[in-house]
């Protein structure tokens, strides 16, 4: 297959891109960057925010992977992100249909739910959370991929090109996941979780709505399109009354403790170019167990007790992202985990 893959230089593109080549798919690269240079691969620049600029590159090509984006929101004008984000899609899907491609792959984002990025917590109905869980979007980033995953469905209504739009939570470097694991660190904060599973019903449950009240609190008054980072200072965090440890685990919480290697990422968007469906879908990708190295049931219990219902997943998955669509649908099927 001939693929025509925007970003292909960044964080997630460079596996993807070593993964279709090494599939033996013909892959040419559009970006802004340049990137580590893969043995067979074309690369072209390109900014795919100029219609002019992508539509002659979509011409040959029997798929489309868009990866170009930013990325998050940090420190960057909504309007900014908002803009290349929405418009580079547009971009690439009507290129697509212009030159006659039928399969389009595009990068959501699990932030499409809204949760983490933005102001304030996101009410559930059910756990592990699917594609059905609305989403609430209170940032640009969240709300752009909310959009992308709208313009997927306009070009799938218009012109038949179907497209898998992938929920990717935090995309981990193959040697950084490995290295994680062979220090069996996990991400999330785990004293602390051990201190509220043994602390009494009533302690715990007051000690948890004063974290969720207190990191609401913080994530509104320190919107991150204003702030350079993510990282607030321990007197800053004091002033919400939070300490640094309770900051990560809500910082882990709010991304459910998901995350994903990027050779899963590769091969979720190379299947998704090769299944058969049809369609513009959504699909939730993350590794099959959470990063905080408790059972889905006792993290549910634990820090969404307000959550109706737990819902099964396959066997042998056990993450508070479900990644039953993307198995079905695509064949995913993750082989990392920290
Ligand atoms: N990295 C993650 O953990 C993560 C998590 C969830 C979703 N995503 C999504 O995956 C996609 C890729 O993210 P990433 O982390 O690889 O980003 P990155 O910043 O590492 O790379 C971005 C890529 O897009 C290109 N690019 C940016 N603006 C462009 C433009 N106007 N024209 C052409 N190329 C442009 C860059 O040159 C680069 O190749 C994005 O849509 C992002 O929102 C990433």
């Amino acid at each position: 297959m001939r693929v025509l893959v925007t970003g292909g230089t960044g964080n997630v593109g460079v596996a993807a891109v070593r993964c279709l080549a090494e599939a033996g798919h013909e892959v040419t690269v559009a970006a802004l960057e340049s990137g580590p240079a893969i043995e067979s691969v074309t690369y072209r620049h390109c900014d795919v925010t100029d219609f002019d600029a992508i539509r002659p590159l979509a011409d040959g090509h029997d798929a489309l992977v868009h990866l170009a984006a930013i990325n998050n929101p940090v420190g960057r004008p909504g309007h900014h992100v908002f803009g290349v984000n929405a418009c580079s899609t547009f971009n690439v899907f009507e290129a697509a249909a212009e030159a006659g491609i039928e399969r389009v792959v595009a990068a959501s984002s699990i932030n499409a739910l809204g949760f983490f990025y933005g102001d304030r917590s996101v009410a559930l109905p059910y756990l592990p959370v699917d594609e059905d869980v609305p989403g609430c979007a209170t940032d640009a980033y969240s709300f752009s991929k909310q959009i992308t995953e709208r313009i997927a469905g306009y070009f799938f209504d218009r012109d038949r090109i179907s497209s898998v739009l992938l929920r990717l939570p935090a995309v981990l470097h193959h040697e950084q996941l490995i290295e994680a694991r062979s220090r069996d660190e996990r991400r999330a904060p785990a004293p602390l979780t051990e201190e509220l599973l043994s602390s009494a019903d009533s302690e715990r449950e007051a000690r948890l709505d004063r974290l969720h009240e207190a990191y609401d609190r913080l994530r509104r008054s320190n919107r991150l399109d204003k702030r350079n980072d993510m990282r607030f200072s321990t007197d800053e965090l004091q002033a919400f009354g939070l300490s640094p440890e309770e900051y990560r685990l809500m910082f882990q919480l709010a991304n459910f403790f998901a995350y994903v290697d990027e050779l899963d990422s590769a091969q979720a968007i190379d299947r998704a170019l090769t299944a058969s469906f049809e369609g513009s879908h959504p699909l939730y990708v993350c590794a099959a167990r959470n990063s905080a190295g408790y059972p889905v049931a006792e993290l549910a219990k634990l820090y969404h007790p307000s959550v109706p219902e737990v819902r099964e997943q396959t066997p042998g998955d056990d993450c508070l992202i479900s990644i039953d669509r993307a198995r079905s649908l695509i064949g995913f099927d993750p082989q990392w985990v920290v």
